[in-house]
């Protein structure tokens, strides 16, 4: 499948398939993006001192350097797990220029195997799975959940009831789940699993996202 390489409106980068007409990231931002709708609605409202993220579409790693470095920042420990059924090649990754703040993390994070948890640095450990989001049966329980599927119109069938019952039944208490979608479809679909869920302002060129919380 072809794939190219976009410079975003914060000058960050992303990829687009024109064959899907899909973005990896928002085109008004991909870092601005990913800070938004994961670290600031996500990962920074947990408030535990040990936190277990599941990533739906690990991708170019873009939230995993953002979670990294904002585990160091905290000095929290982070158990992170990425979930990609297409792992982007190391010449694709090599492209991107999100490692301007720390080349030796981001490389770290691309350089770890899939299939195993490594240790990336003290406060984050990494387990990077290359499968289907709906074959994967759920082992652990997770406190952040970042929901970073294509769009529902690009890839309806990993917005289904199944999978966010399945992502219910593996979060923790005062778990957390976010995504750029604020569909009211998918906000049903969120509400029906069990997730108290909350319409919240989106990233630039969104006006809403949503937050689902496990209370
Ligand atoms: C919107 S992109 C986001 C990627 C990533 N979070 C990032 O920041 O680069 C969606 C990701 O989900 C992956 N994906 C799509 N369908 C999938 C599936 N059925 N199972 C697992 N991963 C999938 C894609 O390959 C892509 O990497």
């Amino acid at each position: 499948m072809q794939i190219i390489l976009e410079t975003t409106a914060d000058g960050s980068h992303t990829f687009f398939l024109p064959e899907m007409g899909e973005h990896y990231h928002s085109v008004n931002g991909a870092i601005r993006e990913s800070k938004h709708v994961y670290l600031d609605a996500g990962f920074k409202q947990c408030g535990k001192p040990e936190i277990h993220v599941l990533e739906m579409g690990f991708g170019t790693g873009l939230n995993a350097l953002l979670t990294a470095l904002e585990a160091e920042n905290q000095k929290i420990k982070v158990f992170y797990t990425g979930l990609e059924k297409f792992p982007l090649s190391p010449e694709m990754i090599d492209q991107l220029n999100y490692s301007e703040t720390n080349p030796a993390l981001f490389q770290a994070i691309h350089q770890a195997g899939w299939g195993k948890s490594e240790p990336v640095n003290p406060y984050f450990q990494l387990e990077k799975i290359q499968t289907d989001f709906r074959d994967f049966n759920f082992p652990n329980k997770y406190d952040v959940v970042y929901y970073d599927a294509f769009a529902p119109d690009k890839q309806p069938e990993v917005w289904s009831q199944e999978l966010f019952d399945k992502i219910f039944s593996a979060m923790n208490p005062g778990g957390i789940v976010t995504t750029y979608c604020a569909k009211g479809s998918i906000r049903r679909m969120m509400q029906q699993a069990g997730f108290t869920v909350e319409r919240i302002p989106g990233p630039p060129g969104k006006r809403e996202m949503l937050r689902g919380k496990v209370l």
